[in-house]
């Protein structure tokens, strides 16, 4: 089992939801995090909530993830105050709006795809050369069961997760030869803030959180590609 004691993890959308839970699971392992999301108060809240947990140091920065030079930034002045990154966790993402194809705003899908392909994208260049100097890293990418499913009124999200899906699959590829493992992890129905609705009867983000974290503990000799995972009420498969 590998110990992620002192090592530096940057995670996206860590203020909410999924990323929130990781946040935690990770700083009780002692990690040092790079957090990042939109709200600076529930920024707030989950620094200090990691501090308390026992993350090895937190750098933290609230910015917009569609701005590429933001994301930029952020990825330069955490790993200079932490360190390389041995793990990118590229979860934040938004189902703004559902649309069916015919009316599907396009400055929705347009904010869509440069969230939730886009950014991860801008993310995993800026902490690829990084990785390659340190000898190696780990980069999770968090998709969607909607991928394996043709869901209506879901297209705009399907689509641009599916062309994070599509590049998330040639870099693993590519990356293996620097020594970097790349995950993709397609939740189903998590009962978070990503939808207005509360669903009791989805999975928490704790769990999926775990079967994240459990992946990240893995010994370097082995790659696990893909992580799909779904409550029980689930039907889309
Ligand atoms: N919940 C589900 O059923 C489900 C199922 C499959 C996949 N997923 C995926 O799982 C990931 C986490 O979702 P969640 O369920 O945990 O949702 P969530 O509770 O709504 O959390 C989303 C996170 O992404 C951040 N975020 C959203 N838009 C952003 C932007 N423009 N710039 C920077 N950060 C932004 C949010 O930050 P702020 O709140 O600070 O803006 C928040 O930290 C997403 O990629 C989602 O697509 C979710």
């Amino acid at each position: 089992m590998k110990n992620l004691a002192g090592k530096t993890v940057l995670l996206s959308g860590a203020t909410s939801g999924i990323g929130r839970a990781l946040a935690l699971q990770l700083a009780r392992a002692e990690a040092s995090l790079a957090l990042c999301g939109r709200s600076k108060e529930k920024l707030a809240e989950v620094v200090h909530c990691c501090r308390d947990s026992g993350a090895a140091a937190i750098f933290a920065q609230a910015f917009d993830a569609t701005d590429n030079d933001a994301v930029r930034q952020f990825v330069r002045e955490a790993t200079a105050t932490l360190g390389s990154p041995a793990i990118l966790i590229n979860n934040a993402g938004a189902n703004p709006g559902k649309a069916p194809v015919a009316t599907q705003h396009i400055a929705e899908l347009d904010y869509m795809w440069a969230l939730n392909c886009r950014a991860p994208w801008v993310f995993t260049q800026a902490c690829h050369p990084l990785m390659v100097a340190a000898g190696g890293g780990h980069v999770v990418n968090i998709l969607s069961t909607t991928l394996r499913f043709a869901n209506e009124t879901v297209a705009g999200y399907t689509a641009t997760k599916a062309a994070c899906e599509a590049w998330t699959n040639i870099y693993r590829k590519e990356a293996r030869r620097e020594n970097i493992r790349v995950t993709a992890v397609y939740p189903g129905g998590t009962d978070t803030p990503f939808r207005t609705l509360e669903r009791p009867d989805y999975m928490r983000p704790e769990t999926v959180a775990e079967a994240v974290f459990q992946t990240l503990l893995l010994p370097a000799d082995a790659t696990v590609h893909e992580i799909v995972l779904r409550p029980a009420v689930e039907e889309n498969f």
